[in-house]
């Protein structure tokens, strides 16, 4: 079998070993003040460093048997395709709120399950592309701005569902392309500051779509190792600033993206490894 890391020529000045031990230690502090209080977010916490342990090559440094039992205590009894609405729109949870972020979490979900005959896909499509702006964009819902966020989302739902028809992809491309700012790094809506984690929103957006040739590459590898904390490891959202988890995933799967030497390929709208979803699809 081929291996599934780019060929590390030389790893640059991505801090990998640094990065892993942020990642690890992070982990190990789970049932301190900030954890409880972030208590909501512990799973994306989990997605986002388990990937980003895994894009490293630093996977089997987690118990996976521990992980999996932890992540199956926080199953709850409603499923899926019990929150489409009959608008074809998705709610987060039982307090009913609409946005294209569940589209999306909900698609990306069923068809990773391989259950997304569970829900109406024509009546979801629909209602994403019913949030398409005039500037090619999408917003969280109809009529809300285009931001690079959810694009992303509506991307990767209309990526997955084989509905990319929908979207016209040099008027987004440009939309898209417009948010890299002088530093080289992106932002995720006009006249706002440049934050690492548009590299994976926009650059995703643009890959799928196919204009990723639309932006300066290298000044965007540039500015996210320029993110990085070189000391104690982490990526930040701007040079300088203090790093997290978010911003570390986002970090490397941006660099991953843009085929940084020694990382793991990550699926543009899956938001995993390759390997990853070709096992899941094709077994191996
Ligand atoms: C910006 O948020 C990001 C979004 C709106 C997209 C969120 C996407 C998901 C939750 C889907 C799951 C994602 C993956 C990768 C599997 P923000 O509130 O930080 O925006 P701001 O920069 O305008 O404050
Ligand atoms: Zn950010």
């Amino acid at each position: 079998m081929s291996s599934p890391f780019r060929k590390a020529t030389s790893m640059g000045e991505l801090e990998v070993e640094k990065h892993a031990n942020y990642i690890l230690s992070v982990e190990k502090k789970k049932d301190d003040f900030e954890s409880v209080v972030m208590e909501h977010l512990r799973i994306n916490g989990a997605y986002w460093g388990l990937t980003t342990l895994d894009l490293l090559g630093k996977i089997d440094e987690v118990n996976s048997e521990e992980v999996v039992s932890w992540v199956m205590k926080c199953q709850h009894e409603s499923d899926i395709a019990g929150l489409q609405n009959d608008d074809g729109s998705f709610s987060g949870d039982m307090w009913g709120e609409v946005d294209t972020r569940f589209s999306y979490i909900a698609i990306c979900s069923l068809a990773l399950l391989h259950h997304l005959n569970k829900i109406n896909v024509d009546k979801a499509v629909k209602y994403i592309v019913s949030c398409k702006n005039l500037d090619g964009g999408f917003g969280c819902t109809p009529g809300a701005e285009s931001h690079a966020g959810q694009i992303f989302c509506c991307v990767g739902a209309l990526a997955i569902t084989g509905s990319l028809h929908h979207i016209d992809k040099n008027l987004l491309g440009w939309w898209l392309c417009e948010r890299q700012v002088k530093s080289g790094g992106l932002n995720g809506r006009p006249e706002k500051l440049p934050d690492v984690c548009y590299s994976w929103w926009v650059l995703s957006s643009l890959i799928i779509i196919d204009r990723v040739h639309w932006i300066d590459k290298e000044k965007l590898v540039k500015y996210i190792l320029d993110c990085q904390d070189k000391e104690k490891g982490g990526i930040s959202d701007r040079p300088d600033d203090a790093v997290d988890v978010f911003h570390t995933y986002f970090g490397v799967a941006g660099l991953s993206l843009l085929e940084y030497p020694g990382l793991k390929a990550i699926d543009p709208a899956y938001a995993l490894p390759v390997d990853v979803v070709n096992r899941i699809f094709f077994g191996r």
